[in-house]
């Protein structure tokens, strides 16, 4: 967020017609907000009466050994039995659960009942594979129908899995392998982006030489190009799912309320990806709910969160959140610019998609291409949108809103993060919207920006985002490392006892919450999240390169971009061929959205006295901006 967005925006209102406001599951946000604060816990309680549990709980927060908070202690559950067993129950077993269209223009569409096939198919599969209950398994594929039911046999037969998107390469899919220790993968020959393949076996074959603890790799025929299958390895999920063990009946692993369902790494201020955890009780419960009373689902809708699965947004709002309420949700597999830039709009016109949920950097993406895509196609369908991942420019939330939403749309702007687990600063459709605000706290949530002490900031002063009580979803540990979850998240305001979310932010008079951007070496690329220190990693791991330092600097499409610095190693030039050379080294080794889109050599890095880079002033110089004070500055 800027400066001018906070002047402008603050003002800038967007109210909900009556119309809106009546239909909405939450009428008045207002209240319930204050309805829920007086006993947060009897409000989570009371909610998760709606989900089934195969035994209810003795408590519903265990704060005894805070910050490893416990929710729904005691309870019996699995995510899957909410998210597909039951519906098969109901009249929603013949109800899509998915509707798929690839990129070359490939569709398929599964009913409940054929989704819960699948995955009770593929559950038998991963259980004769010796996959047992607490085991992790690493996915890693494209946008395709079985990525999800993967994801959710897994949690159907207990195992944890471990989504690494498609997007990441070699030795970052082979350090989140070794974390994980996981022992299979299900994979996919490639995918299809931008009409080419993207050879995600090659990537995994790679990754599985460097991380040597894996002993079976299950591939998806999708792009059907040549790849190598090790012999006593690699087995193609095609064949394994005709076998007789993979019967359409599998019993689901009854799970603590607390025992994991998956981990999923994100990017922290170290070079070594944080395995966030999350579990099978809070989980399903907030992503539902949020899901169900901001995007205000309902049986008749068709749902679109265009993200991919390998993130956050996808876990939580592709899979787990639509399939829990029972909704239709489509999901596509390519590039949003694919053959022609209204891609994305066709679709909406031909599925007749009601809520599109998106990221900034793909709506200033589409905005580049002019109206005429869009209002080419009959996007009468949508009533609601949504964007996440990075604050949106108020000129994005305009077009948006006026373009795709025809003025009738509210955009719900929704703030939150992998460690989150689901919304958490957000309006709801009875909200008045302020475009580039993400508005007021979930009910239920405390939220509040504040100084270095803890004081609440005043209005229009930037401060530290903060989450003030424990919330179902919150992550529960970073997977292996408990002192990195205390540290990371609780120690900055450990007397308090708050969750530090590493953003800072600001309110407006008005107590709406504007975010402005991470206070940590976290860089947002395309609503992607990256460390400085893993492009660092990828750099130096180049025979040329003796020391790197990243920053991210602003860029109108993408948010930011990244911009390398590099030391070269005696007896190498620092020439365009080498600039082409890191690139690709780069993309080999950590994956095409951590491409720096500069690379400059140097003799030196600005540091501090005890050796820390100050990319303070890297970002100011490349910015062409004062450098401030330099007097900390290693000589
Ligand atoms: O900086 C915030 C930004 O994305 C970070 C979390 O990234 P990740 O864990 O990858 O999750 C992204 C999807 C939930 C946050 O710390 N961020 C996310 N949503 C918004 C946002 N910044 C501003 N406005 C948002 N709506």
């Amino acid at each position: 967020m800027t400066d001018d967005a906070f002047n402008v925006g603050q003002s800038e209102w967007y109210h909900p017609t009556d119309e809106i406001i009546q239909n909405a599951h939450i009428p008045d946000y207002e209240a319930l907000y204050q309805e829920a604060m007086q006993d947060v816990e009897a409000f989570w309680g009371q909610r998760a009466e709606v989900l089934d549990w195969f035994q209810k709980w003795d408590k519903v927060l265990d704060t005894s050994e805070a910050p490893f908070y416990k929710w729904f202690v005691g309870a019996k559950t699995n995510i899957a039995h909410n998210a597909i067993d039951r519906h098969t129950k109901t009249w929603r077993r013949n109800k899509l659960a998915l509707i798929w269209e690839g990129e070359p223009g490939d569709k398929r569409t599964f009913s409940y009942h054929a989704l819960w096939r699948e995955v009770n198919k593929f559950a038998n599969v991963l259980k004769s594979m010796g996959v047992r209950k607490g085991d992790r398994v690493t996915i890693y594929m494209g946008r395709i129908p079985e990525l999800l039911m993967a994801m959710v046999a897994c949690a159907k037969i207990g195992a944890v899995h471990s989504v690494v998107y498609g997007g990441f390469s070699e030795q970052a899919l082979a350090d989140r392998i070794a974390d994980a220790q996981s022992r299979v993968i299900v994979t996919c020959d490639g995918s299809w982006l931008r009409g080419n393949i993207v050879n995600l076996k090659q990537v995994v074959d790679e990754a599985v030489h460097r991380s040597p603890v894996v002993e079976s790799v299950i591939v998806v025929k999708r792009t059907g190009q040549d790849i190598h299958m090790e012999p006593g390895r690699d087995y193609w999920f095609h064949d394994l799912m005709n076998l007789p063990i993979a019967s359409p009946y599998c019993e689901t692993e009854v799970m603590d309320a607390e025992d994991p369902l998956f981990i999923l790494y994100t990017s922290g201020t170290t070079g070594k990806p944080k395995g966030v955890l999350h579990t099978h009780g809070g989980y399903q419960l907030y992503t539902s709910t949020t899901l169900e009373w901001v995007f205000d689902l309902k049986d008749d809708d068709r749902w679109w969160c265009a993200a991919d699965p390998g993130w956050i947004t996808g876990h939580s709002y592709i899979v787990y959140g639509p399939l829990i309420l029972g909704a239709t949700s489509f999901m596509y597999e390519g590039a949003p610019t694919h053959p022609y830039p209204d891609r994305w709009w066709k679709m909406v016109e031909e599925y007749a998609l009601t809520v599109l949920y998106t990221a900034p950097t793909a709506i200033r993406g589409l905005m580049r291409f002019g109206d005429a895509w869009p209002s080419r196609r009959d996007l009468s369908s949508l009533r609601l949108l949504g964007s996440v991942g990075e604050p949106i420019n108020p000129e994005a939330w305009r077009w948006y809103h006026k373009v795709i939403g025809k003025e009738r749309c509210p955009i719900m702007d929704t703030w939150w993060q992998t460690e989150t687990g689901g919304f958490i600063i957000t309006p709801m459709p009875s909200v008045s919207l302020k475009p580039g605000s993400a508005t007021r706290p979930f009910p239920g949530l405390e939220v509040d920006v504040v100084d270095e002490e803890g004081n609440s900031c005043a209005p229009g002063v930037d401060g530290y985002l903060v989450i003030k009580k424990p919330w179902p979803s919150m992550l529960r540990t970073v997977y292996g490392d408990p002192d990195r979850y205390v540290d990371q998240y609780w120690s900055k305001y450990a007397k308090q006892g708050w969750y530090f979310a590493g953003d800072s932010a600001r309110k407006d008079e008005d107590g709406y919450i504007w975010v402005i951007g991470r206070v940590d070496d976290v860089i947002k690329v395309s609503g992607y999240r990256l460390g400085t220190a893993e492009v660092e990693s990828g750099l130096v791991s180049h025979p040329a390169v003796a020391e790197a330092a990243v920053i991210g600097v602003p860029d109108e499409v993408k948010g930011s971009v990244i911009y390398a610095y590099c030391i070269l190693v005696t007896g190498f030039e620092g020439n365009d061929a080498l600039v082409d050379t890191l690139k690709a080294h780069v993309r080999h080794e950590v994956g095409p959205i951590a491409i720096p889109a500069k690379i400059e050599f140097v003799d030196k890095l600005p540091k501090t006295r005890s050796g820390k880079i100050m990319r303070r002033v890297l970002k100011a110089r490349a910015m062409g901006l004062p450098e401030g004070d330099l007097s900390t500055l290693e000589s």
